[in-house]
């Protein structure tokens, strides 16, 4: 028997968002459309946030346009403010997300607010996606741990998550966006989200900075999670956490899941071979092992 798990592809945003080189818009493109054909079902394409803050993801708007969508694929965007969500919305976004913080320090140096304030921005977001019929994710950065203020407990993730939530996000992404935690946390960390919203509305984020994502992802599933966001390559980061590598890397996942018995939609010879040829654009080595291990095999 196999059991199903979603995987939400988010390399053409937290991917290359953190990327000094100038990528264009017809790479970005390309990715995108390999990623869906590999077989996920989100593949996220962009952040509609400010050029200023994030440079690297000012064509989001040509990329979402440009993109040749498949039937029953979404496409995420970032959308921190109403200007964001117009933007996204007039690039037929299927998909918008909000993202907040766990932590104070985190939420002003990334977004330029506090958590509270976040959420308020976050409402009309979230009423004008319901009313034009676009689904709205959450996430919820810095878990784990902060880039600021160091640990972080899930008394400060909960009510965060719970109010994204109840908002009517549909999913709650929780970010362990400096990949500081490990699996006894992550466990502890879902538990306590998952008194609160159902477990099956949460998914998993983890950047492997200090090798522990895979590791994570195991203890979430172990918990009942069965939503995990990753980016091919391994490719990734946060401009505003200083040290974040990138998120745990795509091939890994399904190669662990695969062979686990579960199942995730993903065909992982095209996947190794979109995370070579995204390497080769970026001028680096595949950042998964998965990869590295079967080029040197073959
Ligand atoms: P602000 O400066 O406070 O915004 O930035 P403002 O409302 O005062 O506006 C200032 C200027 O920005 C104005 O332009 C606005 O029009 C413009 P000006 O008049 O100076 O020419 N502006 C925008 N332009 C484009 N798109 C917009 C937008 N909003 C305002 N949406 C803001 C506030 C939120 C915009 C800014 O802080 C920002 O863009 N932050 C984004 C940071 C970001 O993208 N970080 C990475 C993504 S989060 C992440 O990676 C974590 C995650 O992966 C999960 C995890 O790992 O934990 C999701
Ligand atoms: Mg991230």
């Amino acid at each position: 028997m196999t059991h199903p798990i979603i995987l939400v592809e988010v390399g053409p945003r937290d991917g290359l968002q953190n990327e000094a080189q100038v990528i264009d818009v017809a790479t970005k493109v390309e990715l995108i459309e390999r990623l869906a054909s590999c077989g996920f079902k989100h593949v996220e394409g962009g952040a509609f946030v400010s050029p200023k803050w994030v440079p690297q993801m000012a064509a989001s708007d040509e990329v979402m346009t440009t993109i040749k969508r498949a039937p029953g694929i979404s496409y995420p965007v970032l959308t921190p403010n109403m200007k964001g969500y117009e933007g996204a919305r007039a690039a037929n976004a299927d998909t918008v997300a909000v993202f907040g913080a766990a932590s104070e320090s985190f939420s002003q140096k990334n977004i330029n607010c506090s958590i509270a304030e976040s959420l308020e921005r976050f409402k009309p977001v979230i009423e004008a996606a319901k009313a034009d019929g676009i689904r709205v994710r959450g996430y919820v950065s810095c878990v784990l741990g902060c880039p600021y203020e160091g640990k972080i407990t899930p008394a400060q993730v909960t009510p965060v998550a719970k109010t994204l939530y109840e908002m009517g996000c549909y999913e709650i992404s929780l970010g362990d966006t400096i990949g500081v935690g490990t699996p006894e946390e992550t466990k502890a960390l879902i538990r306590a989200v998952a008194a609160e919203i159902p477990v099956a509305a949460l998914a998993g984020h983890f950047h492997d900075t200090y090798g522990q994502a895979l590791a994570n992802i195991w203890a979430a599933l172990g918990e009942g999670v069965t939503v995990f966001d990753s980016s091919v390559s391994g490719l990734g980061g946060c401009p505003y956490a200083k040290g974040a590598s990138g998120n745990v890397a795509s091939e890994d996942v399904v190669y662990s899941l695969a062979r686990s018995g579960f199942e995730t939609g993903v065909d992982l010879d095209s996947l190794m071979e979109t995370s070579v040829w995204i390497s080769e654009k970026l001028g680096r080595k595949p950042g998964s092992k998965v990869t590295l291990a079967r080029k040197s095999e073959s």
